[in-house]
């Protein structure tokens, strides 16, 4: 069993997040000051957002849209995850370090709220794109992801309860957003919605480039959007996660060839609403009614 902790820094609890204890013991610090590159690309997000989605669309469009090296080599290779090594097992051993020393420009994926990435983020000014996500079907998600992914044993009731109370790993999911949506004008922040993706992918690809300083015909565009769909994201094993879910279960003693999980699994603006019951959804609502997102004039799209 993961043991969590409440992460805050310098005694300033207004600002916290929910980590494995292994996570302080040995990522929290190296990642703080840790180096950051101009020429770095990062994507962050809370998890269940679109992060993958949206990595392999930022990595094609950085990358010239290189069909044959994506359809041949892992995401997770390509735009690795950061933190959590050797716990979010079916990654490599040392995340941080397989990052850290990736060739440049480096390709870097994490979950971490703003008051927990490299202060050097702030100085040196990398891209950095940022994908949100309405929270109800971010919930369901994650709901789905821990119980295939980690084995959580717990009801969809009991998930929804602690995730609400900000008792999930990575939580606060409200803070993690209004946070980033601060500094969302920021020149070396691009800030993209899933919602927006899902309803529209040809104007938020044409939105990345325009940030990355690319510039591909319709055509490609055209081509790319098909890359970047639901069923050829599901289908693609490059990219949907089959390998780290065979090792995950492995890891956990569960037998992989019983999985019926496929990470890219609905893709769904509003699939809450088949999945959640009266009482989830109003325990959501109330979530969802934050003075932080008052604050940060916020609003989510369903
Ligand atoms: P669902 O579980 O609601 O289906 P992340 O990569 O941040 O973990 O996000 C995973 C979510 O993104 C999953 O949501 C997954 O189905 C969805 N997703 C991935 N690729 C997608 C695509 N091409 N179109 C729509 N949704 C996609």
């Amino acid at each position: 069993m993961t043991d969590f902790v409440k992460i805050s820094i310098n005694d300033d609890q207004s600002q916290f997040c929910i980590m494995p204890k292994k996570f302080v013991d040995q990522d929290l610090e190296r990642i703080k000051y840790m180096e950051v590159f101009e020429d770095d690309i990062w994507v962050v997000t809370y998890p269940k957002c679109g992060t993958t989605w949206a990595m392999e669309m930022i990595w094609m469009i950085c990358n010239n849209l290189d069909y044959e090296t994506s359809m041949n080599v892992n995401l997770e290779d390509r735009f690795p995850f950061m933190e959590l090594s050797g716990i979010a097992t079916g990654f490599p051993t040392d995340s941080f370090e397989f990052c850290k020393n990736k060739p440049r420009p480096r390709y870097i994926k994490t979950h971490l709220p703003v008051f927990l990435l490299p202060d050097q983020m702030w100085t040196v000014k990398p891209k950095i794109i940022y994908v949100a996500r309405n929270p109800k079907d971010t919930a369901v998600s994650w709901f789905h992801h821990h119980r295939h992914m980690h084995g959580y044993e717990g009801t969809k009731e009991d998930f929804i309860e602690a995730f609400v109370k900000d008792l999930m790993m990575y939580s606060p999911m409200n803070e993690h957003i209004t946070e980033f949506w601060k500094i969302r004008n920021e020149p070396n922040i691009l800030f993209l919605f899933f919602e927006d993706m899902k309803r529209n992918l040809d104007q938020e690809v044409k939105k990345a480039m325009n940030f990355l300083g690319k510039n591909y015909s319709q055509e490609e565009i055209d081509k790319l959007c098909k890359h970047l769909s639901f069923e050829s994201i599901r289908d693609n094993k490059m990219i949907n996660k089959e390998v780290e879910l065979k090792k995950l279960m492995e890891a956990s003693g569960r037998d992989p060839s019983l999985n019926e999980f496929n990470f890219v699994r609905k893709g769904q603006v509003g699939g809450y609403k088949k999945e959640l019951s009266v009482a989830e959804n109003e325990k959501l609502d109330e979530y969802v009614e934050c003075p932080k997102l008052d604050e940060a004039q916020f609003e989510y799209k369903f």
